[in-house]
């Protein structure tokens, strides 16, 4: 009879130990909250990359500066335009200065922008949609060789992708509506399904998260548009925003062996703001999300 209460190995079951971890919009925000689960979960490379050097730099300099790291563990500073195939080149060949291998690409770079639907500007649609898609795809396809280079079965190198609540639900509507962004990550999760299952034999694993709303920079103004952070907060089934942790956890788990059989999935982690109206809905007003 088989032993159902013997797990392989369980303190490593979240370790992140000895991996090689890529964070696109790195520089900030929810990348930046990764970047520091990624190289406390025991990474020992995570490349941290955006449009401004000094960005990275500053990054880079906080992340090295944690307690806690892997002996040898470092981040490291690799700026470039990710919404560019030449940018996303000029990266992978930044990357492989350093590695011959990438463990975990974490595709979290995105754009958005608010507008009323009547003048929702065409350039703006292009702009979103090219970060927040293209890009995606783009950065899955220039480093599927160096994902793959150590990949197993047993082993497998992961994908992330950052869609949104606002890519299950509908996003903002009316003065700052994000019509381009809430179709760009509805697209973003579906690119991560046909993904999964096109590198899952190539022991590539991709999943999606959709945060909700997370005070960043890219958040902050919205959110201070659409009625302030206290009102979002109450708004919410859990009564509160998002927090670093919550990031964290998530990605921790979909980049280490307890995740290792999770491919194709969108993972909310909003509250379950997406499956609620808040009450907003019955005043005739459509909650917003970014
Ligand atoms: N915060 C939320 O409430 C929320 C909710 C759902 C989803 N999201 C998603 O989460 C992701 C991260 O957003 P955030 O909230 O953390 O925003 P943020 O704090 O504004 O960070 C955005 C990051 O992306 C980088 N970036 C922007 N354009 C880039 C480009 N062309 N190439 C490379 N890097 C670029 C920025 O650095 P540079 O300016 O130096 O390039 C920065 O590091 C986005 O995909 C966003 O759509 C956020």
């Amino acid at each position: 009879m088989t032993d159902e209460t013997a797990l392989h190995d369980y303190p490593s079951l979240f370790s992140l130990k000895g991996k090689v971890a890529v964070i696109t919009g790195g520089s900030r925000g929810l990348g930046l909250n990764a970047a520091s689960a990624f190289l406390q979960a025991g990474c020992s490379q995570v490349f941290i990359t955006s449009r401004k050097a000094a960005a990275c730099d500053r990054a880079v300099a906080q992340l090295n500066a944690l307690p806690n790291l892997q002996p040898g563990a470092r981040a490291i500073s690799v700026p470039a335009d990710s919404s560019t195939l030449a940018g996303i080149q000029s990266l992978v060949s930044q990357v492989r200065q350093h590695t011959s291998h990438v463990d975990i690409l974490f595709a979290n770079a995105g754009a958005t922008w608010g507008a009323p639907f009547d003048t929702h500007p065409d350039a703006a649609f292009q702009k979103v949609m090219d970060l927040n898609v293209k890009s995606v795809f783009l950065c899955a396809q220039q480093f599927a060789p160096l994902l793959q280079k150590r990949a197993t079965v047993d082993d497998p190198s992961r994908i992330i992708i950052t869609a949104s609540a606002a890519g299950l639900g509908v996003g903002t509507l009316g003065a700052q509506g994000t019509y381009a962004y809430s179709a760009s990550k509805a697209a973003a999760i579906h690119l991560g399904r046909n993904l999964a299952v096109e590198l899952g034999p190539r022991h590539v694993l991709v999943n999606a998260i959709c945060p909700g709303f997370f005070p960043t920079k890219m958040a902050n103004g919205l959110l201070a548009m659409t009625g302030g952070l206290a009102k979002h907060a109450a708004a919410n089934p859990a009564r509160r925003l998002g927090r670093p942790e919550d990031i964290a956890g998530v990605v921790v788990y979909l980049a280490s062996r307890a995740g290792s059989h999770v491919n194709g999935a969108a993972i909310e982690i909003d509250g379950g703001s997406v499956w609620s109206h808040g009450g907003m809905h019955e005043a005739g007003v459509a909650e917003p999300k970014l």
